[in-house]
């Protein structure tokens, strides 16, 4: 039998509530002094999630693939190595695509319950119907932030029963460096010794194939990055012209990122009367909207050591270089 459901926060949906988070953080990253910013989890709306989606098959992307490369290639070793039984939760699960290799080696050995973590409900439901056909399998998703989701995936489990976190796609990459430990340190503050995370890390590779990588020439990164300004539209009302701001691209090389960056073409104003805000840009000026940090394969068994785990070993994927490392909880 399969179990479907997904569990939302129902305040969240009250009138006006809704927005808040959003409205607050437009009004705090636009009105910041210096550089503008927008956190990067807004891309995700139906239409930014549909858009990452096409993005995964570009040829000059190729993160995707080789994320899912590695867990088809590998799926049995890494299961192998866990301690049974376990309740896989997903932080940030997309279309569950990728994810499906995990599950079908794991519901070999057992009946396998899945908790996908996501903040598109959209995501959400395509990731339940892409894996409801796997054999003994309980799908129950959560329409929540990663922490609070995993939270309460934590909280439910059963006795005896081990978690195994999957956080997938290199999003850590998203977290600055010290911010990223510390995320997976509250990861680990949640999970109890034995318990397991699989993380995928996206590796350092050649400044131009990272901007062409981010930077596509069918233009749907642009889209991807663009689409946040047309939310903002939609959703509070504003009235950014899309015309006058650009994609750019560009390599942090200290930070050893990939910036993505919303570039205004002239000195322009945008009114956001849901947040009650006119913002003035200069020609030239920017909004930072994501960062995907890249790095070296030593670098995340440190990672592990500085969040509370152990690495216990990785798979690197050799034509786009990129790792999945499994960390056990100390
Ligand atoms: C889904 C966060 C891993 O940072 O590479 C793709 C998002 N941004 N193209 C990434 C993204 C631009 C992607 N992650």
């Amino acid at each position: 039998m399969v179990v479907q459901a997904i569990h939302n926060a129902a305040h969240e949906f009250a009138a006006g509530f809704a927005t808040d988070g959003f409205v607050s953080d437009v009004r705090a990253g636009l009105t910041r002094p210096g550089q503008k910013e927008l956190p990067s989890k807004y891309l995700y709306d139906d239409v930014g999630s549909a858009l990452f989606e096409v993005i995964s098959h570009l040829p000059e992307y190729g993160l995707t693939r080789a994320d899912e490369r590695l867990l088809r290639r590998h799926a049995g070793d890494i299961v192998q190595r866990l301690d049974a039984p376990v309740a896989v939760a997903e932080l940030g699960s997309g279309t569950g695509k990728k994810t499906r290799w995990i599950l079908e080696a794991l519901s070999r050995w057992q009946r396998t319950f899945y908790y996908p973590v996501e903040i598109s409900r959209s995501a959400l439901l395509m990731c339940q119907r892409e894996l409801s056909d796997i054999d003994s399998i309980s799908i129950v998703g959560f329409e929540r932030e990663y922490l609070d989701g995993l939270r309460e995936v934590a909280a439910n489990r059963q006795r005896g029963q081990r978690l195994f976190v999957l956080f997938l796609g290199s999003t850590i990459g998203n977290f600055d460096r010290p911010a990223g430990v510390k995320f997976l340190a509250d990861v680990r503050r949640v999970l109890k010794p034995g318990d397991s995370l699989l993380l995928g890390t996206d590796l350092e590779k050649p400044s131009a194939q990272l901007l062409k990588a981010y930077d596509d020439e069918l233009g749907v990164t642009a889209a991807f990055n663009l689409n946040l300004l047309a939310r903002i539209n939609r959703e509070l009302d504003a009235d950014f012209d899309l015309g006058q701001f650009a994609h750019v691209a560009k390599i942090n090389r200290s930070a050893r990122s990939v910036e993505m960056h919303l570039q205004s073409a002239r000195r322009q104003t945008v009114s956001i009367p849901a947040a009650g805000l006119r913002v003035a840009f200069l020609e030239g000026e920017t909004i930072w909207t994501e960062s995907s940090h890249k790095y070296s394969r030593e670098e995340v068994f440190e990672m592990a050591t500085n969040s509370g785990f152990c690495c216990q070993a990785q798979w690197i994927d050799e034509q786009w270089p990129f790792a999945e490392s499994l960390f056990i909880a100390e």
